[in-house]
């Protein structure tokens, strides 16, 4: 199949490099390759971290995908850093928004370890005052900009261009449709942004796992690179427009937050402050699948999970493409779906 992707971000250079792996003509076009939500996320990959009460679709679909993760890293040749993640609680309200959150593991039948004080500290010296927590052994985390980077090797330079739905239709058998949070009509109804600001800190403090934490009733994590000493703080979450800037509020609610859980960082030196808006959908589960439109496939939708369900959307497309089997609660069908154009 001749095939055009809208879209180099993680996920469509996912879908591209799988539908090469399997014999497919593709052209990817984005007039901006990797700078979208792919540039600002801090890549975990966090099936249990991420999970919350009335998403046992989400989560089932995001532990389906990181069982893909270990071969698709080692396809890019990109590390994971696998020392697992723990969630804390610094205050006694946030242990017990900890407690709600390991009674979602328990009705998904995900595994943890709690921990107290003692043994938080021991998996990570550098902790301040938390009250407990949990280890989730089994949410890593990789490099989404060196994810971006290897993909791009692999896929070729992304071509420049438009991405309308509709432009140079007749040299491709199928398009697919992985613009982020902007979707192109007539599909930008199905999407809503959802902008989170994340800051990126050089640090001689060593972190040596993922931390998420609640702190005095505010979320933050702080995602340590394996080979550099950069931490990623994130993220921000509102539901707002305006240029892809990060405020004050939001920046300063995230470095205090950092700051309490790990007060070290109060060392680390600015590196980057960037904002970008999650692609979200009315019920945050992706949109994988065929539209309305003739030979338009949606691989869009991935919300707060880009980075970990990207190896699983690119299956579903490719599977899709090749035998029109589609997976029911990503069918972007299950949208009415408007023109607003
Ligand atoms: N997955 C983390 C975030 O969206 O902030």
């Amino acid at each position: 199949m001749r095939v055009r992707i809208l879209g180099a971000g993680i996920v469509g250079l996912s879908v591209a490099d799988e539908l090469i792996r399997r014999g497919h003509d593709v052209m990817v076009i984005d007039p901006a390759p990797g700078s979208g939500a792919s540039y600002a996320a801090a890549g975990m990959l966090s099936p249990a971290g991420e999970a919350w009460y009335g998403e046992e679709s989400l989560t089932r679909l995001c532990l389906s995908s990181l069982e893909l993760w270990p071969g698709f890293a080692s396809r890019l040749g990109v590390p994971v850093h696998t020392r697992g993640t723990l969630l804390v609680g610094v205050d006694a309200g946030d242990v017990q928004q900890v407690e709600r959150q390991l009674a979602v593991l328990d009705l998904a039948g995900v595994s943890y370890e709690r921990l107290g004080r003692r043994d938080l500290l021991g998996h990570e010296p550098g902790l301040g005052r938390v009250g407990g927590g949990a280890l989730l052994a089994d949410d890593h985390s990789v490099d989404p900009r060196a994810v971006v980077a290897a993909l791009l090797a692999r896929v070729g330079d992304a071509r420049v261009g438009d991405t309308r739905v509709g432009e140079g239709d007749e040299a491709t058998d199928l398009t697919v449709i992985a613009t982020g949070a902007r979707l192109p009509a007539p599909f930008s109804s199905l999407i809503r942004p959802v902008r989170g600001d994340v800051v990126r800190l050089r640090t001689p403090e060593r972190v040596e796992r993922t931390v998420r934490a609640w702190a005095h009733g505010e979320q933050v994590y702080v995602v340590p690179r394996t080979d550099s000493d950069e931490v990623v703080i994130g993220a921000t979450s509102e539901e707002r427009d305006g240029p892809l800037l990060p405020t004050v509020e939001g920046v300063w609610r995230l470095l205090d937050s950092a700051r309490r859980v790990v007060p070290g960082l109060d060392r680390a030196s600015v590196a980057e402050v960037t904002s970008r808006d999650r692609p979200g959908t009315a019920d945050n589960l992706p949109l994988v699948g065929p539209t309305q439109e003739p030979g338009v496939v949606l691989a869009a939708g991935a919300y707060r999970n880009g980075v970990l369900l990207a190896p699983l959307i690119a299956r579903l497309v490719a599977d899709h493409i090749e035998t029109g089997a589609v997976e029911s609660a990503l069918d972007p069908r299950r949208f009415l779906m408007k023109e607003d154009g």
